[in-house]
């Protein structure tokens, strides 16, 4: 692919990756965990790229999280250790698990004996082993057995199943949505939670070789929770709005903007930009109006007001700025993550001058 030096030279709306800032969250995350003796096992659907997991991995990856078929096959040529932290549920998702390229290894987190039947009915029939992390639940509410009894039960059944192994236990601690003190006891209760399942385990003979948590919001603090091995953080490469918002990241350390074009000024108080929905996603910050959906990287008084699927509405009224027709200007989304997955392409910047360009290649199912 032949690139424009020059962001000018590049047809909006399209994501623009600063290369500077990418590279010191990640160098960031990496020396947090070399610090705390953890592996660091990302989670790619941030990304969605070789580019960026292989710049995990460099640092020192111990393999990558995904969610989908779609993002194990492309990481494959990533990584050699793949953890699909998703329920394997469904003939079309086993059949493309298993397929992956050998010697890939395969850890997949779930929460059933279905789902362990499944996995390992597909796993014999393969021929290949998989080891299965059992997913518990320390307070998020969205997948995870709430009981040590129910624990254990899904990890003896994973001992025994042929074609598999049991590895440990996977949690997310999603519902914590901020770094600081006032998750003090929200951390402590995850902890508590995390101690007495694993203590059940150890009653039962059965030992959890891998805990695996660790969220973006909740990683600088996976050292207080006793017993975590690694953690799975994915939003930290590119950092957004939300991140900031969670006090997890500065405004500097948002590495990724979706460039976008002044389109409309026809409406007083308003502007009108070619990056809506389809380019943003709709992800509004809950109890807070006013958030919008974007905020320009310059301006952070300038925030998306609405969208529709084509066009971004910038409100003017917080600036004494008036944006001209065919003006250039770069918006931090709320959540990056979903914006990635809106394009198929990137475009890597240092300073002002685009170096390189790369494919979402995980994207899609
Ligand atoms: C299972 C799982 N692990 C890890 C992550 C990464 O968390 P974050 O988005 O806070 O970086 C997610 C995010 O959705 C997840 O669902």
């Amino acid at each position: 692919m032949s690139i424009a030096r020059d962001l000018d030279g590049y047809q909006t709306p399209i994501p623009v990756v600063d290369l500077d800032r990418m590279e010191s969250n990640l160098d960031r995350m990496a020396a947090y965990t070399r610090d705390h003796r953890l592996h660091l096992r990302p989670h790619v659907k941030t990304h969605k790229s070789l580019r960026v997991a292989a710049a995990q991995v460099v640092r020192g990856a111990a393999g990558l999280t995904c969610a989908t078929p779609r993002e194990l096959e492309v990481m494959s040529g990533a990584s050699a250790s793949l953890l699909l932290g998703y329920p394997p549920v469904g003939a079309g998702r086993l059949a493309r698990l298993l397929a992956v390229p050998e010697p890939v290894e395969l850890r997949v987190s779930l929460d059933s004996a279905q789902a362990i039947d499944g996995l390992a009915a597909a796993a014999s029939a393969a021929g290949r082993p998989v080891a299965v992390l059992v997913e518990v639940d320390l307070g998020m509410r969205r997948v995870g057995v709430a009981t040590a009894e129910e624990l254990v039960l899904l990890a003896r059944r994973a001992t025994d199943a042929t074609g598999l192994s049991f590895e440990g236990i996977a949690f997310y601690p999603g519902h914590i949505r901020s770094g600081g003190p006032e998750s003090d006891d929200a951390i402590r209760r995850v902890s508590n939670a995390l101690a007495g399942m694993l203590d059940a385990l150890a009653g039962a003979g059965l030992a959890a070789r891998t805990v695996s948590g660790g969220s973006t919001p909740t990683a600088w603090r996976s050292h207080e929770i006793a017993g975590v091995t690694e953690i799975r953080p994915g939003t930290y490469v590119y950092n957004d709005r939300a991140t900031v918002a969670c006090g997890v990241a500065q405004r500097d350390d948002c590495a990724l903007t979706v460039l976008a074009t002044v389109v409309s000024t026809a409406v007083p108080g308003q502007a009108v930009v070619d990056a809506g929905t389809k380019s943003l996603g709709r992800e509004p910050r809950g109890g807070d109006e006013q958030f919008g959906f974007g905020e320009l990287w310059d301006r952070p008084e300038v925030v998306v007001r609405a969208m529709s699927e084509e066009h971004g509405i910038l409100d003017l009224s917080r600036t004494a700025w008036r944006p001209v027709i065919g003006e250039v200007v770069r918006i931090i989304p709320n959540h990056v993550c979903i914006v990635t997955h809106l394009f198929d392409g990137v475009i890597g910047i240092r300073g002002n001058e685009v170096v390189e360009a790369w494919q979402v290649a995980a994207r899609g199912r």
